[in-house]
């Protein structure tokens, strides 16, 4: 099954309570062949409506950080932990990132990034499994079976907290440096499912 089959197969999905006030499921968008994958943390108000991750003005910005070090949406992938918008925008809740970690695990398993950015609280503990907050992990590389993880400030958080927003432009950088280290390196041989790999 590749990525639009699997969208075909869950766009109705009625596995958790965000299902009765969604609109669109928002499964995710761009390069199936991503190198670098982004996650974060639940679709918004314009997500909902037009069904694209990052489409409303914390897209915006992921779009600038993108082409601050020359990559372009096309390029990466980008989703979410839930896919699903929590109504009011409120916090998902642990059951509902629970129900949704299947269409997550197997984007992952599709796509086989080598870099998975974390965007916020919520990516960072569904991805690395911590209790440990965003604020001590932003910019730093953890490195599971191959795959290497980075958590991230969440663009929105950045757009309410101007300080946050030059950590995350920071951390874009290493990004870059990431990349070039992991494109030195071969591509982990991944026979096993994440989560058998205790991915998360
Ligand atoms: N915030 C998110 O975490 N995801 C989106 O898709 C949009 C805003």
């Amino acid at each position: 099954m590749d990525l639009q089959e699997m969208f075909e197969s869950m766009k109705d999905c009625d596995c958790c309570e965000l299902s009765k006030s969604r609109t669109r499921v928002v499964f995710g968008c761009g390069n199936p062949e991503a190198e670098i994958f982004f996650v974060g943390e639940a679709p918004g108000f314009h997500e909902d409506k037009q069904g694209e991750p990052f489409v409303g003005p914390a897209g915006q910005l992921l779009d600038q950080l993108l082409n601050s070090i020359s990559l372009r949406r096309k390029d990466v992938y980008i989703t979410n932990t839930v896919k699903c918008r929590p109504p009011g925008n409120r916090d998902p809740q642990p059951e509902e990132i629970a129900a949704c970690r299947q269409y997550l695990r197997f984007q992952i398993e599709h796509i086989k990034p080598r870099l998975i950015c974390a965007l916020g609280n919520h990516a960072t503990k569904t991805l690395l499994a911590t209790s440990t907050g965003i604020t001590a992990l932003h910019g730093k590389k953890f490195t599971r079976d191959g795959v290497v993880y980075v958590p991230l400030y969440h663009p929105a958080a950045a757009l309410h907290k101007p300080p946050l927003k030059s950590d995350l432009i920071a951390d874009f950088e290493k990004l870059s440096a990431y990349l070039s280290e992991i494109a030195k390196t071969d591509p982990p041989q991944r026979e096993r499912a994440p989560e058998q790999l205790g991915l998360f």
